[in-house]
């Protein structure tokens, strides 16, 4: 039976399907492109160690409090904070951080979909490399055979200098997402989250278990687990903390839309560690998967954004059936991709349907065309339009062009805002009884979780804030 809790009158049917989905939201490209990029940069082990310090004392309360606002709100983002803002007697105006998150989702959407193309145009590689070896009879051959370091790295530039081909990805995959958005929870998000999340799995572990046979796994799990501290710069921490926010998909409500979609009696507390756990394990196993293939072909795991693009089918080319590998392994970067771009499009999506009183389709129409546009923007940014820097007259920006620009600017920006006034919300404006009998903690545990949430999260996510927008402090 399905209890619908919503002001829109839809909801997810079960525990497990929220639980399912908000895991889809929060695992994406965060985990299996920034993540090992940013691992891989900032020398490993170290990283990795104060990455899983910050998800513990920063992104639990965090998502809990953000699970909190739209459990006990029932609406849109900015309804719900409304909501918990008149119950426990404060301004109103608190609900604005809801608007907030919901722009920076927005904006956010427009360039995940046009990176999340880019995984889409390798799926296309791959695909067509691998029947091609399927119809000459060799199945289980290396990727793109013949072709060299080069020629396999130069795919990526013919793909940025051919903006049809770049618009032709983005439309693809903003046009499934807005038809899943367009359909529902229940009807679209649940249904696509419950058949995607375990084909997720299952395609994640077997080509982990691939890595481990025919990869260096000893080298990648040193490398990743081995911490050499003087490596954790305040560079690499700032980047830590940033990263854990992003790959928890806090600070955009989105955890606060799909909270609202929860049915009554649900145990937060325990909801929240789930998602937090699996996220966190599958940034790792996404590094144990991808770190043992570039170690064995002896390539460079510091290659940055372009890691998982150009190093990694590299590496797939001398592979036992890499080609299949290689094929599987985009296919898995774009289900998690899409699960996360649902989420990220609902937030607009509900906030048009609670606040606008508009209809489902039409609301999520306007946010994904409107994010379409922005996307073709950015996309641009990469051959016709690749000298306009739209915040060229802020030195932090100077030289960043129209994707990165809209990238930097949500990350270092909105999101650690919308972090840090959802901690200051919950941590000390929210009313105590509401907050006691919605969340359903033990005294000690609520007492804990408070207390990081009413000092730690907002002392660390302020750092992140000032040290984001003025480097030269450290
Ligand atoms: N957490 C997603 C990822 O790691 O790719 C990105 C994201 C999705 C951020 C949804 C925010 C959000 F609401």
């Amino acid at each position: 039976m399905a209890i619908s809790t919503s002001a829109t009158g839809d909801g997810w049917s079960s525990r497990s399907a929220f639980i399912l989905a908000a895991i889809g939201a929060a695992v994406g490209l965060g985990n299996l492109w920034r993540f090992p990029t940013l691992a891989g940069e900032s020398g490993g082990g170290a990283f990795v160690i104060f990455y899983i310090g910050c998800v513990v004392l920063l992104g639990l309360p965090l998502l809990l409090a953000e699970i909190f606002i739209g459990r006990a709100g029932q609406t849109d983002a900015v309804g719900s904070i409304r909501k918990v803002a008149t119950q426990s007697r404060v301004s109103p105006a608190w609900s604005l951080v809801g608007g907030l998150g919901a722009l920076a989702a927005f904006l956010i959407v427009s360039f995940y979909s046009v990176v999340a193309g880019w995984v889409l145009y390798y799926v296309g590689v791959f695909a067509s490399d691998f029947f091609g070896a399927l119809f000459a009879g060799e199945p289980f051959r290396g990727a793109l055979q013949g072709q060299s370091q080069e020629q396999i790295a130069g795919r990526m530039g013919d793909l940025f200098a051919n903006p049809w081909l770049l618009l032709t990805m983005h439309l693809l995959f903003m046009g499934t997402t807005l038809i899943i958005v367009a359909r529902g929870i229940s009807g679209g998000i649940e249904k696509a989250a419950t058949w995607l999340m375990p084909a997720f799995f299952v395609l994640l572990l077997g080509i982990t278990i691939y890595g481990a046979i025919v990869g260096d796994i000893g080298e990648a799990a040193a490398f990743l687990f081995t911490p050499d501290w003087s490596k954790l710069t305040p560079e690499v921490m700032n980047s830590a903390l940033g990263q854990a926010l992003f790959s928890l998909s806090l600070g955009v409500a989105g955890i606060i839309t799909y909270g609202s979609y929860i049915r009554q009696g649900t145990p937060l507390g325990s909801t929240a560690l789930a998602i937090g756990f699996a996220d966190t394990a599958v940034a790792l196993i996404a590094g144990l998967m991808i770190f043992p293939i570039v170690f064995a072909v002896g390539l460079d795991p510091a290659a940055g954004p372009t890691l998982v693009f150009q190093t990694l089918p590299f590496a797939f080319e001398s592979m036992p059936a890499g080609s299949l590998i290689g094929l599987l392994f985009f296919v898995l970067i774009l289900v998690a991709a899409i699960t996360s771009s649902i989420s990220l499009l609902e937030v607009p999506t509900a906030w048009g349907v609670g606040e606008m009183g508009w209809s489902r389709t039409k609301s999520s129409l306007i946010f994904g065309v409107g994010a379409f546009l922005i996307g073709i923007a950015c996309l641009l940014g990469y051959n016709v339009w690749s000298d306009v820097r739209p915040l060229g007259f802020w030195s932090l920006f100077a030289e960043t062009d129209i994707l990165d620009t809209v990238d930097g600017f949500t990350g270092k920006v909105m999101l650690p805002l919308g972090a840090l006034f959802v901690s200051i919300f919950v941590g000390w404006r929210a009313d105590r009884r509401l907050l006691e009998s919605t969340t359903g903690l033990s005294p000690i545990m609520f007492t804990i979780w408070r207390f990081l949430l009413a000092w730690l999260c907002p002392l660390a996510v302020a750092i992140i804030l000032v040290t984001g927008l003025f480097p030269s402090i450290l």
